[in-house]
């Protein structure tokens, strides 16, 4: 009986021992299966991790084709009406020549030149090359700038370009601030932090009233919408002969507004507008905000800077502002997708963008604003700060205020030139646009219209037209950091060329 128990025991054990090899070898065939697929892998997916031979090769290319677009700015068209061909993606390899080939022929070359001074349409952009240089820094450290935790100097860097801000508007130490993407994103912001300070929500919605210049940017109504305020009711605040807000009128409405039993919450003022780049009476609307008890709100995007320039005390009362929005990717010439902006109410500005969850619980901050994330909607972001910070030690500010007071200078050339030609001028500017028109004695809109038509099919300069008072006028915006003298004299000729064209 033993025996048998014994002989069964055995074979119990005996059989695992096979399961156990089985298994055993199974698993073995499994692990270098992987190991043998990780090794073919590795051959491809290396590929995205360049070698250093293969890395200096591809910058000298790079670098050698920005020198060369650069070096050629001041000979090519501002425009072209040229459809870009060409440029999708099929899936096969390329040579890095033929790549900027295609970049340069489809890209660089269609539509408005945006790195030339001769981008003097719309708000003109900028793109200096230290902040170039910032980006690549950037994208090649890649770290994480909206969480503290995660880079504690790249945050910083965030944060101290915000803190130079402040400085910079006069804005108290505790006032919280972001880095976007640009200025409608900044008006975002500001406008959640201001609906969320007045709790204006439900019922209030319809009862609380915006004021606004008739003159304010078109992000200003889109953020409105975008935050849930599409029923909030909209004031357009008459303008004087300046194009600057009439804070009298601005009072009168209130006022009305009041005794109608509405609740005034937000006012909108304008440091530099887009059509005519005119400053609103800043002082005297801060005023009219803290007697109503509304949020007062400045979209200094294309303005901001030039309170570093002779033009400084046009802008006092801006520190008064509740939220400033000021685009470095405008007045302070850096590329696209930098904007700033400043909040007072730390506690409405966190409101709505401070979250955590548990995958966050390393990252959890005493002081919340250190994280650039709690004052955004964004959470992982492009590392913005360095394009502002690397310039800005490397330049120092001086060569950046040198050129805002060329801008404001070589505007007034342009209109001089303009009169002399036998041009009509909107009024002295605020700041570096400016805006005319030609006196033809029939249907002046229309001419002018086939003048600015004119203007586009030449290309050489790139200007761009507005309605202002009801009439077809054409703008120029001097902002782009290499708009000299000699590029309003091409503007000058060409617009002679085409005026002898339509006349
Ligand atoms: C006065 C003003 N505010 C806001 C904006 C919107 O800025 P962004 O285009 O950076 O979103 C612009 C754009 O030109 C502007 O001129």
């Amino acid at each position: 009986m033993k025996l048998v128990y014994y002989k069964y025991a055995f074979g119990i054990i005996h059989l695992y021992k096979i399961i156990l090899i089985l298994l055993l070898k199974k698993y073995t065939v499994h692990l270098e299966e992987v190991i043998l697929q990780l090794n073919k892998l590795h051959t491809i997916s290396s590929k995205l991790d360049l070698q250093q031979s293969e890395r200096l090769a591809m910058f000298k290319i790079v670098a050698d084709y920005s020198n060369k677009f650069i070096n050629e700015l001041p000979n090519v068209k501002g425009f072209s009406t040229k459809e870009p061909q060409l440029l999708a993606i099929d899936n096969t390899p390329k040579e890095l020549k033929n790549i900027l080939h295609l970049y340069q022929t489809e890209v660089a070359e269609t539509g408005i030149n945006a790195a030339s001074g001769t981008h003097m349409g719309y708000i003109p952009g900028g793109g200096v090359y230290t902040a170039a240089l910032a980006d690549f820094l950037a994208a090649i450290t890649n770290p994480f700038a909206s969480v503290y935790y995660a880079s504690p100097g790249a945050a910083t860097i965030e944060n101290e370009v915000i803190n130079w801000l402040k400085k910079v508007f006069s804005f108290p130490e505790n006032t919280v601030g972001n880095l976007t993407s640009g200025g409608s994103v900044s008006t975002l912001i500001a406008f959640t932090a201001a609906r969320d300070k007045h709790q204006i929500k439900n019922d209030l919605i319809k009862k609380s009233v915006v004021y606004l210049s008739e003159q304010v940017h078109h992000s200003t109504q889109k953020a409105l919408r975008i935050v849930g305020l599409e029923d909030i009711i909209i004031r357009y605040v008459p303008l004087n002969e300046y194009h600057r807000m009439k804070a009298d009128a601005l009072e009168q409405i209130m006022k009305e507004d009041v005794a109608k039993g509405l609740n005034p919450f937000l006012i909108v003022a304008t440091a530099g507008t887009t059509d005519t780049g005119a400053i609103d009476p800043l002082q005297e609307i801060a005023v009219i905000a803290k007697k109503y008890t509304a949020w007062f709100h400045i979209d200094a995007a294309y303005g901001g800077f030039f309170i570093l320039t002779s033009k400084k005390e046009m802008f006092n009362g801006i520190e008064e502002a509740d939220s400033i929005i000021i685009d470095p990717h405008k007045s302070m010439f850096l590329p696209y997708g930098l904007g700033a902006v400043l909040i007072k109410d730390k506690a409405a500005a966190l409101y709505s963008n401070q979250y955590t969850a548990n995958y966050m619980q390393d990252a959890v901050m005493d002081e919340l604003v250190q994280n650039p994330s709690n004052v955004s909607p964004e959470l992982t972001k492009h590392f913005r700060g360095l394009r502002m910070w690397l310039p800005l030690q490397f330049h120092g500010v001086e060569p950046f205020v040198a050129c805002l007071e060329e801008k404001l200078l070589l505007v007034k050339y342009f209109r001089l030139k303009l009169q002399a030609l036998g041009f009509c001028i909107g009024p002295e500017p605020d700041l570096s646009i400016s805006y005319f028109w030609y006196p033809f004695t029939v249907d002046a809109n229309e001419k002018n219209k086939q003048l600015m038509q004119a203007i586009h099919d030449d290309g050489s300069v790139f200007l761009s037209s507005s309605v202002i008072n009801k009439q077809f006028v054409i703008r120029i915006a001097i902002l782009a950091f290499r708009t000299k003298k000699e590029t309003v004299d091409k503007a000058l000729a060409m617009i002679e060329r085409c005026l002898q064209k339509v006349q």
